[in-house]
């Protein structure tokens, strides 16, 4: 080649790519591919096919929400959204955490594939927009009314897209299937679902920590299409119902049973990736849980995460009667294995493999790990 020319292509080339460090797209969706497909990640949820889960979460593949520019949805993984929603005429009444895990410029490969996978004909997204983004939005969760205020949708998308008052009576008194929700609870980490089972008990389960949090009976579902503001500006799903269960965790060491259906509580939401007293032990390993994702077992939830090599699935279910909740542990590979449990004078607790101790303990061999149930039932208060 003419050298000039060579030369000139390489000004043209380094000036027009400089803001994606000369990267091809090709380099670039690959790379947003992968990390939306990682653990943790935006695939959990909205599903590597890009629709999402019917029903429960919106989809990415041709949603209108990411046109007219990366702005909103930069904004929606950055700081979250809790509200219920319409995505492309569908109504959602789920909340999306922030997503923490991702700096800058991984944020810009996620965004830039999402943009361009399963038929999405978006803009590529850089780092720089991600960055500025990061700086000046206000800290807040987003509810959809002031993150559509911010960044509306032109009218030709407006009539199929934005948010809805729910009509329906949102504290579910009679439950007939397991309802799933993906909320911000109080006590627990942005990554929180809560789950309400036949026979009215409902508990909240936390993907952060990859634990039961608690378990109550009383006083009704959440109100999950409200978002409530606790003293922090964190939104918060409110329940009245005092937990009969619930699992301890050094992260809220002051925190009483009664605290934790209260909104106002001063932490209701933290951060669990440090917690560092998971309430399973396996032999030799010192490892903190990484959260898989959950699948639907005859509409109930069946969680999965790894601990060190091994996978473990929790499916939580009720017993015959319904007076109380059964949670049903593999663990595989099987090995030694120690589950904390919580005693408490509000439960009663019993469980169906190993050696249960009185302060919460129960040794598995590595034979009763393979498949262990616990049932966890509330005692009657005596007064
Ligand atoms: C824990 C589940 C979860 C994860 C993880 C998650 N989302 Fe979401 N996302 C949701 C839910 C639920 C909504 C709807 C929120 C509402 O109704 O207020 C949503 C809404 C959205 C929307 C707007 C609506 C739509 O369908 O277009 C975008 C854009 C979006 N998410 C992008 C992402 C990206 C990008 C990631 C990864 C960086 C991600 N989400 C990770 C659950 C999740």
């Amino acid at each position: 080649m003419n050298p000039h020319l060579s030369f000139f292509l390489f000004l043209l080339l380094s000036g027009v790519c400089s803001s994606l460090s000369a990267e091809s797209r090709d380099e670039i969706l690959r790379k947003g591919k992968e990390l939306y497909n990682g653990a943790g990640s935006c695939v959990a949820c909205h599903m590597a096919d890009g629709k999402g889960q019917k029903g429960n979460i919106p989809p990415l593949a041709g949603s209108d929400w990411l046109k007219e520019g990366s702005d909103r949805s930069i904004a929606i993984s950055l700081r979250g959204l809790a509200g219920p929603i319409q995505v492309n005429g569908k109504k959602y009444y789920a909340a999306m955490p922030p997503q923490l895990l991702f700096d800058d410029e991984k944020l810009a490969y996620i965004l830039s594939y999402v943009n361009n996978a399963w038929g999405n004909q978006e803009d590529l997204v850089s780092k720089e927009e991600v960055a500025k983004a990061r700086r000046e939005l206000s800290q807040d969760v987003f509810t959809p009314q002031t993150l559509l205020k911010k960044f509306p949708f032109d009218k030709k998308y407006s009539k199929k897209n934005g948010t809805f008052t729910p009509t329906f009576d949102d504290t579910l008194t009679e439950i007939t299937r397991p309802v799933i929700y993906r909320t911000f609870m109080p006590g627990a980490s942005p990554a929180a679902f809560a789950v309400a089972l036949p026979g009215n008990h409902y508990f909240c389960w936390d993907a952060g920590e990859c634990r039961l949090r608690y378990v109550w009976t009383k006083g009704g579902f959440i109100k999950s299409n409200q978002a409530h503001w606790s003293s922090n500006g964190k939104p918060v799903a409110e329940f009245n119902g005092t937990p009969y269960y619930r699992a301890r965790t050094t992260l809220l060491e002051d925190e009483s049973f009664d605290e934790l259906s209260k909104t106002n509580m001063q932490k209701p939401i933290y951060d669990t990736s440090q917690a560092d007293d998971f309430p399973i032990r396996l032999k030799g390993l010192k490892e903190t849980p990484s959260f898989l994702g959950y699948q639907l077992v005859e509409g109930y939830p069946k969680f999965r995460y790894s601990l060190g090599e091994h996978t473990i699935t929790e499916l939580i279910g009720m017993n015959d009667k319904k007076t109380g909740i059964v949670r049903t542990f593999t663990i595989s590979p099987p090995t030694e294995a120690v589950l904390q449990l919580t005693p408490s004078a509000f439960a009663s607790i019993n469980c169906d493999q190993g050696k249960s101790k009185p302060d919460g303990k129960l040794l598995l061999s590595a034979k009763d790990s393979s498949h262990f149930s616990v049932l966890i039932t509330p005692v009657e208060e005596t007064n």
